[in-house]
């Protein structure tokens, strides 16, 4: 008789399953803030609308990035799972597991399975993107911190305090060259803050529709253990490596 066991293991520590929550809900925060902010002009919000709109997503955008540094630094002290070592793809073997699972070698997976490597380091990487430009703008739009100070001392004119100027306020209180550069420096993070939105909204959607396809798929109970941080399964997973900080790929003589 075939053996139908079912194992509980503890995959998603605390620190990993609270990141992943404020991630979502501030992401989900600032798209629809991002959004009103992209469609202002169709909305036809005021400048004192915008700069709101701006001043609420720049807040959602502190919690986000202190959520994300938090993490980067935990994946070298988190558990197994939550380290560099089972997010970034590579190490021994990872080709041919990647390509196994691919083909759909039903293998099962404690952590991140090998295509999923590639989907979170990719989402990490725009997160990281978005942290990095979003705050250079927090500061070139609304003299907010980190960044802020420094540039209203730039595009101040002689004479008039950085700290009196106020997002779209009189252009009397501004040094009309300096100000025309640090419109040209703010270009190119803009352009890139608009790009990395719209691939985010691209692997946000990957993600979800990975998660729910591995889930029906090969079961292993993905979507709850964001929550319990455990995972069941009826068969070895691939990765379980007790003890072990790096999850192992070795796929035996297959
Ligand atoms: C996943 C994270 C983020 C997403 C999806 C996102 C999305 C967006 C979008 C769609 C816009 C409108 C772009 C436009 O009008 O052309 C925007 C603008 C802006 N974002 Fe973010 N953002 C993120 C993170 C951040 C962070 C961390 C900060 C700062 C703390 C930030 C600060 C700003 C500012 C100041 C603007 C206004 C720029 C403008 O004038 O349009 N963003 N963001």
């Amino acid at each position: 008789m075939a053996d139908t066991s079912v194992t509980s293991y503890k995959v998603w520590d605390v620190p990993v399953r609270l990141f992943h929550w404020i991630n979502f809900l501030s992401v989900l925060t600032l798209i629809a803030f991002g959004l009103v902010i992209y469609n202002g002009g169709a909305l036809g919000l005021s400048n004192e609308g915008k700069a709101l709109m701006k001043t609420l997503h720049v807040w959602a955008g502190y919690v986000f990035a202190v959520n994300l540094a938090i993490r980067l630094v935990w994946a070298f002290m988190g558990n197994a799972h939550a380290r560099w070592s089972a997010i970034l793809p590579g190490g021994r073997g990872y080709g041919a597991a990647l390509r196994a699972y691919i083909r759909g070698d039903g293998t099962a997976w404690l952590g991140h399975n090998p295509l999923g490597r590639l989907a979170v380091t990719a989402m990490l990487l725009a997160l990281i993107g978005q942290a990095v430009t979003g705050l250079v703008l927090a500061g070139t739009d609304i003299y907010y911190p980190p960044f802020g100070g420094m540039i209203a001392e730039w595009i101040a004119a002689d004479g008039v305090d950085p700290s009196s100027l106020v997002p779209y306020g009189p252009k009397e209180l501004l040094d009309a060259a300096a100000y025309q550069d640090m419109r040209a420096f703010r270009k190119p993070y803009i352009e890139v803050h608009e790009w990395l939105f719209f691939t985010l909204l691209g692997l946000i959607t990957l993600h979800i529709a990975a998660v729910v396809m591995a889930e029906i798929r090969h079961g292993g109970t993905l979507v709850s253990a964001m929550f319990t941080g455990r995972k069941h399964y009826d068969r070895t997973p691939e990765d379980k490596a007790e003890g072990a900080l790096a999850p192992s790929f070795d796929l035996g003589a297959s």
